[in-house]
């Protein structure tokens, strides 16, 4: 089956408003947007909240993502921000569940789960990552600790809400420490996580979803990546920054 490409960068904690727009004049000026259609390969970004708005109205096209989301529409949650505020500034994406936001925040697998729920009822899309930590992975627990967190956090989800759903797996070990997992490792685990999603949801919307690798994705990796079957993208942190960065990253696919 062949499924579209997905190159999404997670700004994170980088860039001012100003510094966003620049990145978003210069890939208008790339044509990158046009160069990724004809390549069959969705683009976006995911700026910090503050930027969100600025980075949605130069987009010229990419997909802008929010990096979190609150499940709640509104209430007592200092410094969360809620789907009909992302609406309001035509932003339908969000990552949910990064491993900054488990490790820093304490977000849970259910939390997440909530999250999701809130977003696809919404007609948004989701990016849920997943991924096990370096004490995980040497211990040989990936496919156990992946296998929980993709059975709680999409718990309750019909299989065409699951079509909203977009997964990353980011082994923490992998994550802005350039050692990024090998491509056999990405596609095993991409592989696994697919044949999670057909015993959930069934053979037809485990084919259609897309499984992105995230984890000091480069230039030079990402061909690597996206030549494995079952991995149909990356999220892309630190190389996604610089726009000429994100035009190698999108000519290498
Ligand atoms: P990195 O970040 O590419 O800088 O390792 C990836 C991510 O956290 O999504």
């Amino acid at each position: 089956m062949s499924r579209k490409k997905f190159l999404m960068g997670n700004w994170k904690m980088n860039h001012t408003i100003e510094e966003a727009e620049a990145f978003c004049d210069d890939v208008k000026e790339m044509g990158l947007v046009k160069k990724a259609r004809a390549k069959s390969v969705m683009i976006g970004v995911a700026p910090s909240y503050l930027s969100l708005q600025a980075v949605r109205k130069h987009a010229h096209g990419l997909i802008v993502a929010s990096q979190d989301v609150h499940y709640a529409n509104h209430g007592a949650y200092t410094s969360s921000v809620s789907i009909p505020m992302l609406e309001e500034i035509n932003v339908d994406w969000s990552i949910v569940g990064h491993s900054e936001k488990r490790q820093y925040e304490g977000e849970t697998d259910l939390d997440c789960n909530q999250k999701i729920k809130a977003l696809v009822a919404n007609r948004f899309h989701a990016i849920y990552c997943v991924g096990e930590s370096a004490k995980e992975y040497d211990a040989g627990l990936t496919k156990d600790v992946i296998a929980m967190q993709v059975m709680v956090g999409l718990l309750d989800l019909s299989k065409e809400e699951i079509g909203n759903v977009v997964i990353a797996y980011e082994p923490v070990w992998a994550i802005g420490t350039g050692k990024n997992a090998s491509a056999e490792i990405a596609e095993d685990i991409c592989k696994f996580i697919r044949s999670l999603l057909e015993k959930h949801f069934g053979k037809v919307a485990s084919q259609k979803a897309l499984i992105l690798y995230g984890g000091s994705v480069k230039p030079e990796s990402i061909h690597g990546y996206l030549q494995q079957e079952d991995v149909d993208g990356a999220l892309v942190g630190g190389a996604s920054l610089k726009s000429q960065s994100f035009q190698e990253l999108l000519n290498n696919i």
